[in-house]
């Protein structure tokens, strides 16, 4: 089953407690939170303290997606605030299966991140090891940029590769997604949709999250 996973990216900043009501009433599965740090991607976004208290009134699963150049500054603390899904990305770690282990020893589900131009292969090694996989369909760092199509080979090749060596991990697709290209993505084997401007530009929120369901 489909996972749809508003990213607050695109949402109203200065009420963010509403926003969170209205995506999750209009059927949200995830909570997506973009963490930039103005090294790794040219933005800046919230850091833990704002994370602890979006974990304090969210009612569905927490997912924080780190576009930072020192994520394993972060892990524990995250994993102490019972994060449910955390991913890093593979560009900014040099050690990967010791950071994927801090997360697993704090009960988060662990993911890897990827840019568009960095193959999958990277991760093959230690795709067992791993809860899911967040593949970047733009070059983090902004929402509302256009979906890049080359990740339809990258989630078929990642999902085949899982089918044989970890047939439980999630494949998170993450910008431009809309309601164009989320039953392409679906059917090339992801299973989590992050969705920005898509839902946040509407009016209708429950609206769009049934059109990419
Ligand atoms: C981009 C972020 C995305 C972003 C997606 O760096 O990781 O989560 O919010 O936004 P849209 O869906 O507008 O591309
Ligand atoms: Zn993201």
């Amino acid at each position: 089953m489909v996972k749809i996973a508003p990213s607050l990216l695109s949402s109203d900043f200065t009420n963010l407690e509403k926003e969170i009501t209205k995506v999750q009433d209009a059927g949200a599965d995830i909570l997506h939170l973009d963490i930039m740090d103005g090294h790794f991607v040219p933005n800046l976004t919230f850091g833990l303290p704002v994370i602890k208290q979006i974990k304090e009134i969210a009612k569905i699963p927490v997912d924080v997606h780190l576009m930072v150049t020192n994520p394993e500054l972060y892990l524990e603390t995250l994993g102490n605030l019972n994060i449910d899904y955390v991913s890093f990305h593979q560009e900014t770690v040099f050690h990967l299966h010791r950071q994927v282990s801090v997360l697993k020893s704090k009960n988060v589900k662990a993911g890897i991140a990827l840019n568009p131009a960095t193959p999958v292969e990277t991760i093959f090694p230690i795709l067992a090891d791993l809860d899911f996989v967040l593949i970047m369909s733009v070059n983090p760092g902004f929402g509302g940029q256009k979906f890049i199509p080359l990740v339809y080979k990258k989630i078929r090749k990642l999902r085949r590769f899982a089918n044989e060596n970890n047939p439980k991990l999630e494949i998170e697709i993450d910008g431009g997604v809309n309601d164009l290209n989320a039953s392409k993505l679906v059917e090339a084997g992801a299973n989590i949709l992050v969705a920005g401007s898509f839902i946040f530009k509407s009016k209708d929120y429950s609206g769009q999250i049934h059109s990419l369901r």
